[in-house]
């Protein structure tokens, strides 16, 4: 059986540079606490109509394409994780078909969040070793930016997020020392609303409004969408931050670790981790509980904020572009975000 490989990467980020700095013209924050809290110095915020999430994933794939020196025509699938599509349906993979003029090929749209990028690699990997596809095209992309309460009582989750788009082409390869080892994927739904955005969603308003709960005689099912409902905090993301990063510290190394013992190998044996940009601090925790050394990690939340399932691809590709990643290497890839989800993937690149 084949292993898959990632044949071509590619990211796109809009020119849009907004510093800490700029946020302080629309809400009460500052440079200080941001980076004090997240390590996030700027991010990128797309400028209206000019990039959308399937845009950015689309010149993000057009890179990757080409430097697994292959056109639209040879892409057999399309797999595209986001949170932020360009509309609540259709999905954004077949936008992306459109855009790229590619074949009535199959396009899905995965919704996980920050392990939304983890998710598709695990699902294009069963479809390569089995040999149904060739040329699978995975995207995570993000445009947080028209979606976030920027108001300073929203301030603990916007100055967080930026937007963004990482693609790859996953290809069979038979070379013993190359491709996916294995992929490992978690959830646990108790905590589902500690970062979640209801609205639009059958439950919106129900969590937040405990006067009008949600009645079963009411018409279709009891749900009611009022203007009143959608004026609501629930059109933003609500985040629990001190929760999340409690499990994620936990989630994280452990799922690092359960891709390493499976494959007979310890953190010493990674050459790149490559953690999903959640938060500097949950990085550089994980980091330090599997005593990795500064090499062995790559983090660019610096620069982007969190793209949440654009992260992933985004710090592979930019590890790679500045070869820190070579051939043969042991690169770890982690996430862990809403759901809560989580997991990972071990390959030789
Ligand atoms: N600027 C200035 N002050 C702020 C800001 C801001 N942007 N946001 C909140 N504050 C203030 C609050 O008003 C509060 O002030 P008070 O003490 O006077 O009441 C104080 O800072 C602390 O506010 P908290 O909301 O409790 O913020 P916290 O210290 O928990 O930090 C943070 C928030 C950075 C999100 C933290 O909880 C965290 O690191 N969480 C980890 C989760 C995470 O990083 N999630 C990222 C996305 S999820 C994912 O990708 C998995």
């Amino acid at each position: 059986m084949p292993r898959t490989r990632i044949g071509g990467i590619g990211m796109y980020v809009p020119e849009n540079v907004v510093k800490n700095d700029d946020l302080k013209q629309v809400m009460d924050t500052n440079d200080a606490w941001i980076q004090e809290r997240t390590g996030i110095k700027e991010r990128r915020f797309a400028t209206r109509f000019e990039d959308t999430t399937a845009t950015m994933g689309a010149e993000a794939a057009k890179i990757a394409m080409e430097r697994a020196g292959i056109t639209a025509a040879d892409v057999d699938f399309i797999i595209f994780a986001t949170l932020s599509p360009d509309y609540y349906f259709p999905g954004c993979g077949v936008l992306v078909q459109r855009i790229l003029g590619m074949k009535e090929i199959g396009a899905l749209d995965v919704r996980n969040q920050c392990s939304g990028f983890l998710y598709g690699i695990s699902i294009a990997d069963q479809f390569i070793k089995t040999g149904m596809y060739k040329n699978i095209l995975l995207i995570g992309s993000e445009t947080h930016s028209y979606a976030l309460d920027f108001s300073t009582r929203g301030r603990n989750v916007s100055v967080i997020f930026g937007d963004g788009a990482g693609a790859v082409i996953l290809q069979p390869t038979e070379k013993d020392n190359q491709g996916i080892l294995s992929t490992h994927l978690h959830s646990d739904g108790n905590d589902a609303e500690l970062l979640s955005m209801p609205n639009p969603g059958f439950h919106a308003g129900k969590f937040w409004d405990d006067k009008k709960p949600i009645q079963p005689d009411q018409p279709f099912g009891g749900m009611f969408i009022t203007d009143d409902l959608l004026k609501k905090d629930d059109l933003y993301p609500n985040m629990d931050g001190p929760a999340v990063f409690k499990k994620a510290i936990v989630k994280f190394p452990e799922v690092i670790m359960e891709a390493l013992n499976e494959n007979g190998l310890k953190p010493s044996d990674i050459d790149m981790l490559i953690p999903h940009q959640a938060n500097l601090r949950i990085a550089q925790y994980v980091q330090q509980l599997l005593q990795l050394k500064d090499h062995q990690v790559h983090n660019n939340i610096q620069k982007y904020g969190n793209t949440t399932a654009a992260s992933v691809p985004i710090a592979l590709c930019e590890a790679w572009e500045m070869g820190k990643i070579q051939e043969g290497n042991l690169v770890c890839l982690a996430a862990f975000g809403s759901g809560f989800t989580w997991g990972s993937a071990l390959l030789r690149w």
